[in-house]
């Protein structure tokens, strides 16, 4: 090739990066062939089923699973963190309640940063006892934003409840059955890493540029918040109420309906959210085992008619075009059933992916190279005024 047709060449684009691989990680294998997901080298189903979340948040960040003395370092650190502090309630209090609560969310991360003791230190040590910070004092945030909605006021934490369960106390104001902490706590094992995603991708970037990890993680909210991405558990709710809840309806009833409302949507050519995924063609590994725990939710607090709407969906989706649904599709309705208001969904996913994402900002420090991509010119040529 001469050096002239060398510079004609047009370089191939990927749009929206799709198939790039940018980089190496060892914090999560995502394998669409195979339909697994692994966190650390543990397939996330077997997490979800024998794990706390406390258990998987010191995986990501450590690599190895704690041993008890580990575990109660960490526990202990979090329950110190966990309690709403008055100056992050001041701005809370200082942003209308109309406010979308992921807008809330990214502002409380960015004054928790911004308040931190640690807050220019990026060192391991510091970004790690950040991460975990951060990691705490989230469902405080997102518990006391969701009563602010209702015109109720903070609920303390409690020392005897773990992760989960405090959580849902902080939100809710009373003792969580064990089942419902139990469905609570296997989402926030699901919700908390998949690989280069696009809001990891953005904490990625915004490391890469040696900025401090609340200003990575606070970037990273931003782009959760898209319904395309983590905004999609909360769409798949917009889409159920759309359709209609109607608790007297059977099974069928509903699946029949929502069975049609699908039809409709894709002969308007809609996306509907909550299905397909930009890595997984052949099905999300993380929906079984939500799955399992929508369907226990729906037993526990005996909604078929949800599970009608569900299965209508889906059945409409597969048989139309053989697109399978995604985590945020079993989420939506089982944090629907638990009280939360479905603005809260995706903050609940916030706190969860915290743990992901600072595990990723801690790997891309460790090993830095500023992300900065090229991009193709077709503007104008050059000219003059
Ligand atoms: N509803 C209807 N059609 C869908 C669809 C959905 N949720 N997801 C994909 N498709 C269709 C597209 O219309 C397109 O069809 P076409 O080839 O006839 O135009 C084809 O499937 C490919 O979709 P595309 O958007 O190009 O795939 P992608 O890999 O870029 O997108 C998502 C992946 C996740 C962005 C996409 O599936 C989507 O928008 N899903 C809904 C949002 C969602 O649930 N996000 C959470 C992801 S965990």
């Amino acid at each position: 090739m001469t050096v002239q047709q060398e510079t004609v060449k047009t370089p191939e684009i990927r749009k929206g990066l799709a198939g790039v691989v940018v980089d190496y990680t060892a914090v999560s294998k995502v394998n669409p062939e195979t339909n697994s997901l692994l966190y650390r080298g543990y397939p996330v189903q077997e997490l979800a089923a024998k794990c706390s979340f406390e258990q998987v948040a010191y995986l990501l960040w450590n690599g190895e699973l704690p041993n008890d003395r580990e575990l109660a370092a960490l526990v202990a650190v979090e329950r110190a963190g966990r309690a709403l502090a008055s100056d992050v309630k001041t701005v809370i209090d200082s942003l209308p309640t109309t406010a979308h609560p992921m807008d809330v969310c990214r502002t409380a991360a960015s004054v928790l940063g911004a308040r931190h003791k640690l807050a220019e230190d990026s060192t391991p040590e510091a970004n790690m006892k950040k991460a975990i910070d951060l990691w705490a004092a989230m469902p405080a945030v997102v518990a006391y934003d969701q009563r602010r909605r209702h015109g109720q006021d903070v609920i303390e934490p409690r020392d005897d409840l773990g992760y989960s369960a405090n959580f849902l106390w902080m939100t809710f104001g009373e003792d969580p059955a064990d089942d419902v902490v139990e469905a609570f706590n296997v989402s926030m094992i699901l919700y908390a890493e998949h690989s280069f995603n696009a809001s990891t991708f953005t904490a990625r970037v915004v490391t890469s540029t040696l900025a401090d990890l609340h200003s990575a993680v606070t970037a990273a909210i931003g782009a959760l918040k898209g319904p395309l991405h983590g905004g999609a558990n909360e769409a798949v709710m917009h889409t159920f109420d759309e359709i209609g809840i109607r608790g007297e309806e059977t099974l069928e009833e509903a699946a029949t309906r929502a069975h049609a409302w699908m039809e409709d949507a894709l002969a308007q050519k809609k996306k509907v959210m909550g299905f397909g995924h930009r890595v997984y063609k052949h099905g999300d590994s993380r929906v079984p085992t939500m799955k399992a725990a929508l369907d226990k939710m729906i037993a526990h607090y005996g909604r078929p008619e949800l599970l009608g709407l569900y299965n209508g969906l889906e059945q409409a989706m597969d048989s139309a075009k053989s697109i399978k649904p995604n985590l945020d599709y079993p989420a939506g309705p089982t944090y629907h059933l638990m009280g939360f208001d479905t603005p809260t969904f995706t903050p609940i996913f916030v706190a969860s992916r915290i743990t992901g994402w600072t595990a990723h900002i801690m790997e891309q420090l460790s090993d830095n190279s500023l992300i900065r991509p090229l991009s193709e010119y077709n503007g104008h040529k050059q000219r003059s005024m």
